[in-house]
C-alpha cells in the first residue's frame, strides 16, 4: 500500500509573492477553486498581515473552500498570528502557519537574536496559534543551514507546545538531495507520530524537486509545492513534476498523492494566465514542447508507438494531445500523417515533392506552419493532375 504524501500548495503565498506574480482577490478566489479541483491537500492563501488584500484573500477563499484545509502564514509574532487566526475564521479546516528563522546566519544578521530567544519565540507562537485553531504549522526558516542539534531542539518544543506538522524549509536552496535526506532521516526518527515533518524547497541550484523527493523517501509526509514551480528567486518545487515522478515511478516510490493529475494543465494554463508569464516552453510535465516532438527518428517512434518517446500519457495530466512539430529534423512519415490530419492523402511520388519543398522552407524558417504544408500539397495534386 502506497503512502499518502500531502500536498500544501504554496502557490497564493510563496509563489504570489514573487516578481510578475501577484494575483488581486479574484483571480486568488479563481486559483484557489481550481486547486480545489486539483484535489490539493492544504490550499495556503496568503500572509493577512501583509496587506489589506491580503487578509482579503485569505477570508473569502477561507469561507468558499470546503473539505480542502486553507492556510495562513505567520511570523512568530502575535500581530501575524491574530491577524491570521481572523483572515481564517470562516473556514472548516483552518491551519495557522507560523515561522521564524533558525539558522545562525538569520539570527545574527536578520534578526538580531540569540537562539534562546529564537526558540522561546517559537514556543510562544506555536503556544498562541493552538488558542485560535487545532492545526498549527510551524517552520524553521533557513532550516537547511541551521545547526542539526538546535534544529533538533526547535522541532521537539514547537512539537510539545502543540505543533502538528514541522516544515523544514530549504529556503535559500542550498541542499543536495542526500544531505538533505540525512537530515530529514534524524528529525522524523526523533519526533516519530508526534508530528508530520514538512518540507518546502526553494530551486536555486535546480534541486527543489529532487530535494522534496529525497525528503519523502526519508519520511517527510508533506511537501510544500507550487504550480508551474512559481515562487521566490529560481521558485519552489513544482507541484506537477513531484507529483508526476511519484505516480509515473510507483514501482520504485512507495508514496501517492491524491492529485487529480488531468487537472495539471489546466491548472498550470489558469496560472499562466494570471500572473506575468507560463512556464518556459521546455519545462517538464506542463510546458508546451513537454509532448512535443521534432526529429524525424523520434516523430517515426512516436506515430508508430507513443511509449517510445513518452514516458508519461499528455491525457493522463491533462494536454490535449503529444504535438508533431514540423521542422528541419523531421521525416517523410510525419509529414505524410500532418497533411493527412490537413486533409491531403498523397501519393509517394507527391509526397516526395511536398517533402523537398519543405526541407528547403525548414532550413530557412524556425518551423513550418500547417498553412504552408497545406499550400505545398495542394500544389502537389495540382501538378499532378496538370
Ligand atoms: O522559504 C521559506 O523558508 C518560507 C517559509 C516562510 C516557509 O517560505
Ligand atoms: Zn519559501
Amino acid at each position: 500500500m502506497a503512502q499518502r504524501v500531502l500536498i500544501f500548495d504554496t502557490t497564493l503565498r510563496d509563489g504570489e509573492q514573487s516578481p510578475g506574480c501577484s494575483m488581486n482577490v479574484r483571480e486568488k478566489r479563481r486559483m484557489a477553486a481550481k486547486l480545489v479541483d486539483l484535489g490539493v491537500d492544504i490550499i495556503e492563501a496568503g500572509f493577512p498581515v501583509a496587506s489589506d488584500g491580503d487578509f482579503e484573500s485569505v477570508r473569502i477563499i477561507a469561507r468558499d473552500t470546503r473539505r480542502v484545509s486553507v492556510a495562513a502564514l505567520a511570523r512568530a509574532c502575535p500581530a501575524d498570528i491574530g491577524r491570521a487566526a481572523a483572515a481564517l475564521e470562516e473556514a472548516e479546516h483552518p491551519r495557522i502557519h507560523t515561522f521564524i528563522a533558525t539558522s545562525d546566519n538569520h539570527l545574527k544578521y536578520k534578526l538580531r537574536k540569540t537562539r534562546a530567544q529564537v526558540l522561546n519565540e517559537a514556543v510562544e507562537a506555536v503556544r498562541l496559534a493552538r488558542r485560535y485553531v487545532d492545526d498549527v504549522e510551524f517552520s524553521a526558516e533557513d532550516a537547511t543551514r541551521t545547526d542539526i542539534d538546535f534544529l533538533l531542539e526547535v522541532t521537539r518544543a514547537t512539537v510539545a507546545a502543540g505543533a502538528s506538522t514541522v516544515n523544514i524549509p530549504d529556503t535559500v536552496g542550498y541542499c543536495t538531495p542526500d544531505e538533505f535526506g540525512e537530515t530529514i532521516t534524524r528529525l522524523v526518527a526523533d519526533v516519530g507520530d508526534a508530528a508530520a515533518i514538512s518540507v518546502h524547497c526553494h530551486n536555486d541550484l535546480g534541486l527543489a524537486v529532487a530535494n522534496s523527493l529525497a525528503a519523502v523517501q526519508a519520511g517527510a509526509r508533506q511537501v510544500e509545492c507550487t504550480v508551474n514551480g512559481i515562487g521566490e528567486r529560481a521558485g519552489n518545487c513544482a507541484l506537477e513534476e513531484i507529483v508526476m515522478v511519484l505516480q509515473v515511478r510507483r514501482d520504485r516510490l512507495a508514496h501517492s498523492t491524491r492529485i487529480n493529475t488531468p487537472q495539471l494543465y489546466p491548472a498550470s494554463q489558469l496560472l499562466s494566465s494570471l500572473i506575468a508569464f507560463g512556464p518556459q516552453p521546455n519545462k517538464a510535465i506542463v510546458g508546451r514542447n513537454a509532448f512535443a516532438h521534432e526529429a524525424g527518428i523520434h516523430q517515426d517512434g512516436v506515430l508508430k508507438e507513443r511509449t517510445t518517446y513518452e514516458i508519461i500519457d499528455p491525457a493522463s495530466v491533462g494536454v490535449p494531445e503529444s504535438r508533431l512539430v514540423l521542422g528541419k529534423h523531421s521525416g517523410r512519415h510525419a509529414l505524410r500523417a500532418r497533411c493527412e490530419g490537413l486533409g491531403f492523402t498523397l501519393t509517394p511520388a507527391q509526397i516526395d515533392a511536398v517533402y523537398r519543398q519543405f526541407i528547403a522552407l525548414a532550413d530557412r524558417k524556425k518551423g513550418v506552419t500547417d498553412d504552408e504544408i497545406a499550400a505545398m500539397a495542394s500544389a502537389s495534386r495540382l501538378e499532378a493532375a496538370s
